[in-house]
């Protein structure tokens, strides 16, 4: 048992509470550079500074969300008032969180697939951000399906690399987010993604078993198992929330506190959708089943700001609307009425 094991059942439980999710927004300065270009938006430190600001200052997030995850520059941010991210999101009652990867690459000898790199040092970055404020931490694996993959080696090389980093957030305070995303780019069908995603989820709860991670204090952060983005033959809603809901079941063990998905590159609607359906129609799951989006949440606040301060306002309400939405559908709550009611913006 670490010193932190109370600690961490109690962050486990605060993340995954009754009607609340996770928002992702620690894209790396590449990805959130990528998203600025595409939208016109200067891709310097004061504008991400400035989107991030943003975001944690969302007006009653707190009533969706119970954590943000924060990017190594992000948390060493401040609001323009001089307030630390961290700090203001303490005070607001979301829990800050942070990404420790170090951002997934070419796995060597094996085209066209890739693993997360991160661990070196890892164990001195976690004890400066827990003294930053941060509770829990996330590592993203990514899992391509392709012609003849994913390999053994990607999926055992990504299991384990997910298992140490979790036993040493563990070790040292942080509640991980244990993230092996098998990837909706493709033209699969809904039964490989669900054959590659059990596939994934088994070689990753062994490997957590193998390193002394303790399941009652982490949170898993899969994807759906849905069709490829380029399948011809779509899965229904219903589909996707019922070959979810059984991957999962006979994959994910009980005392894992929650799941909570990541969007994935679905649209918004339908990531609000499949949640709402599992929740909906499987009410007496083991764990909270809930979201940690960051497109499905932020995109609309990225689109409609600009990079400018008189957009700020109404991009949060377009995306404190998600996060309703979201949180609707963590109860299976949700509908598309809510949809026609965005945001009184
Ligand atoms: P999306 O919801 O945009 O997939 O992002 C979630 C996430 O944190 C990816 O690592």
């Amino acid at each position: 048992m670490s010193q932190y094991t109370q600690e961490l059942q109690a962050t486990a439980k605060a993340m995954m509470a009754d009607n609340k999710g996770v928002l992702a927004m620690d894209e790396s300065n590449g990805t959130c550079n990528k998203r600025f270009q595409q939208r016109g938006i200067p891709t310097t430190e004061e504008k991400r500074r400035a989107y991030r600001e943003l975001l944690v200052t969302i007006p009653n997030l707190n009533e969706y969300v119970s954590g943000a995850i924060l990017y190594d520059e992000t948390i060493r941010q401040s609001t323009k008032d001089g307030v630390p991210f961290p700090k203001l999101m303490q005070s607001n009652g979301m829990i800050p969180g942070i990404k420790v990867d170090a951002g997934a690459k070419e796995l060597a000898g094996h085209p066209n697939e890739k693993v997360t790199e991160g661990l070196d040092g890892l164990r001195d970055r976690i004890a400066e951000y827990y003294k930053m404020g941060a509770r829990f931490a996330k590592w993203r694996a990514v899992i391509t399906i392709g012609d003849g993959i994913p390999s053994r080696a990607c999926i055992e090389s990504n299991a384990h690399a997910l298992a140490r980093y979790a036993a040493l957030c563990q070790e040292g305070g942080l509640v991980p987010i244990v993230e092996p995303e098998v990837l909706i780019d493709g033209n699969h069908t809904i039964e490989r993604c669900y054959e590659v995603t059990e596939q994934t989820l088994i070689a990753v709860f062994d490997q957590l078993h193998l390193q002394n991670v303790a399941l009652d204090q982490m949170i898993l952060k899969p994807s759906m198992v849905v069709s490829g983005k380029d399948c011809p033959q779509q899965a229904s809603v219903e589909e996707v929330a019922d070959a979810t809901i059984k991957c999962l079941l006979d994959c994910v063990p009980a005392s894992v506190p929650g799941i909570a998905f990541l969007s994935g590159g679905q649209s918004m609607e339908r990531s609000s959708a499949h949640l709402n359906a599992m929740n909906a129609k499987y009410k007496q799951l083991p764990w909270r089943v809930t979201f940690s989006y960051a497109r499905a949440i932020q995109q609309p606040a990225l689109d409609n700001w600009k990079g400018e301060d008189a957009n700020v306002e109404k991009s949060q309400k377009l995306s404190l609307h998600r996060a309703k939405c979201n949180s609707a559908a963590s109860m299976g709550q949700y509908s598309e009425e809510m949809e026609k009611q965005p945001a009184m913006v």
